[in-house]
């Protein structure tokens, strides 16, 4: 199955425009001329999309290089109205975001997002047309309680309740391991090729075996220029979601360079 790589920056809450406009500079400059087998996405917070949309408009219209789309963080489950401090999927589309990631850990551990909310903001995204980048994963207790398989299973089950299939086909899963968020320590590369497996066999469950083998499923939780590859190298494995490691232009880059080589 011919499932093309997807290499998401999360940038989380770093970087406000005038540092997303030197990341941009240096990004491109090393961009160019080079056409990864990959698609390559940018995750900033809010205030900087309109920055970026600016700055990767022009690139992507007058430069040879390779197109990069863009992403938001969250997005609201509601279309206006009352709702403090919300940011809803219209107002990113006015950003040409195409992307938004959906039930990261943070926002459900410190946010307090459920399954069901992450739910209705999938569907948000999808009347918007914004292909979400759905997040998943365990905390090391769940993990080492055994909780693994249960717990994966439920956060696909509920956060894709009631999601047509042609909407999942437009739908990013990422398989992020809590506890290899920002904590260096990387899953090996069995331990994510178990789980992404685990996850495409509840998909095919969902949905069947061929809509199944048709879903990208993203690692995420620590990745690094020097560990990509072996972890792109695993046949279930279809890309990664980078935080730490997206901030710097050229570790981003070698990210990329290094997984997409080994994309199955
Ligand atoms: P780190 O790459 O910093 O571990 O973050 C992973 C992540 O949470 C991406 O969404």
């Amino acid at each position: 199955m011919n499932r093309k790589p997807i290499f998401a920056a999360n940038w989380k809450m770093n970087k406000g425009a005038s540092e997303t406009e030197d990341f941009v500079k240096s990004f491109l400059s090393k961009l160019q001329g080079q056409d990864f087998p990959c698609e390559i996405v940018i995750a900033p917070p809010f205030v900087s999309l309109p920055k970026l949309a600016d700055m990767l408009h022009n690139a992507n219209a007058v430069q040879n290089a390779h197109a990069i789309q863009i992403a938001a963080q969250n997005c609201s489950q509601f279309d206006n109205g009352a709702y403090t401090g919300e940011t809803s999927v219209l107002m990113l589309r006015e950003f040409y975001v195409h992307y938004v990631i959906i039930g990261h850990s943070e926002r459900r551990s410190i946010y307090g997002e459920s399954d069901a909310i992450i739910n209705a903001k999938i569907k948000k995204a999808r009347e918007a047309n914004l292909k979400p980048i759905f997040c998943i994963g365990e905390t090391l207790a769940e993990r080492e309680g055994g909780m693994l398989e249960t717990v994966l299973r439920t956060q696909l089950t509920d956060g894709l309740k009631d999601i047509s299939e042609k909407d999942l086909l437009e739908t990013v899963i990422a398989y992020e391991p809590v506890w290899a968020i920002g904590t260096g320590v990387t899953a090996t590369s069995d331990q994510a090729q178990d789980a992404h497996a685990f996850v495409r066999s509840v998909l095919k469950d969902l949905y069947g075996a061929e809509t199944a083998a048709r879903i990208r499923i993203q690692y995420g939780g620590s990745v690094k220029p020097n560990n990509a590859a072996e972890l792109m190298a695993c046949p279930d494995i279809d890309g990664a979601l980078i935080g730490g490691a997206s901030l710097e232009p050229q570790s981003f880059m070698e990210i990329i360079r290094n997984g997409c080589g080994h994309s199955a």
